[in-house]
């Protein structure tokens, strides 16, 4: 690994509700290296979607800030957004419009050859109400991905799949990831998918939240879903998400 390609140092961010500050998360420092996937796991609604938000630079932090040492974020959001008036290849296509520089930047990728890699290419004229969840999902990271992002920012991106068709998908992203040499931190409610896919894995707790522990994964030569290593650091993250005792004050995301 070489150099850091994002970091957010001492971030925070409040919302303002009813004239009251609500402070999602504070005191947040983290540096990704270049090439390195960051897996980040917490409870419902302690902000890792505002965080992934702060980091692409849709919404500002209200206290710190972000360096992005890499050019060109993309993110994936937690629902495909896909646009449901536009066939695939034409939402992947959108990528390309929204993409300053696409001449320099973009490299000639086409949509075809995307749709192709990405095993699109059958319902390349189908509609997004015709497709699966895991077909959404990979149009959507298409779309991504066409703008030639160095950093991925992905936001539970397997949310909705079934086991087997999740574990086929995350070997084919850290395929996508190699070959792309990308930067990636995803947001994953499953303890396993962290750790499978990530070098590291960050755990925050509930809001207001931090970024309370991180885990190094050695993955030694091979990836593997189920080894005493791998068991071992599962326990201290079940232990560590079990530890958390949410604020007083916080509501259950339902409520709110
Ligand atoms: N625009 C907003 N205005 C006010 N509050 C917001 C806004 N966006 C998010 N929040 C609040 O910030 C908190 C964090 O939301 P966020 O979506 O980042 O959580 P999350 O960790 O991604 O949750 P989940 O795992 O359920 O996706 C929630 O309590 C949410 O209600
Ligand atoms: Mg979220």
């Amino acid at each position: 690994m070489g150099t850091g390609a994002l970091r957010v140092a001492d971030g925070a961010k409040s919302y303002h509700l009813d004239g009251r500050e609500q402070p999602v998360f504070r005191t947040i420092d983290l540096c990704v290296e270049e090439g390195e996937v960051f897996a980040l796991l917490g409870p419902s609604g302690c902000g890792k979607s505002t965080l992934l938000r702060a980091i692409a630079g849709l919404e500002p932090l209200s206290a710190g800030r972000v360096a992005i040492e890499l050019g060109g974020v993309g993110i994936v959001f937690q629902d495909a957004l896909l646009l449901p008036w536009l066939t695939v290849a034409e939402n992947v296509g959108l990528g390309l419009r929204y993409r300053a520089n696409r001449q320099a930047r973009h490299g000639g990728e086409s949509v075809d050859q995307i749709l192709h890699d990405f095993g699109l290419a059958p319902v390349a004229s189908a509609y997004p109400n015709e497709l699966s969840g895991g077909q959404a999902q990979r149009a959507s990271l298409a779309r991504t991905i066409i703008t030639r992002p160095r950093i991925l920012l992905l936001d539970e991106p397997f949310g909705a799949l079934d086991p087997r068709t999740r574990a086929a998908f995350q070997d084919w992203l850290l395929g996508v990831i190699r070959q792309r040499g990308l930067t990636v931190v995803i947001v994953t409610h499953d303890v396993d998918e962290a750790m499978y896919l990530g070098d590291r894995v960050g755990l925050m707790s509930s809001r207001p939240s931090t970024v309370t522990h991180v885990w190094e994964i050695d993955h030694g030569a091979e990836r593997q879903r189920a080894s005493e290593r791998i068991a071992a650091i599962r326990r201290e993250i079940l232990e560590a998400y079990q530890a958390d005792v949410p604020a007083r004050d916080s509501k259950p995301n339902w409520v709110i």
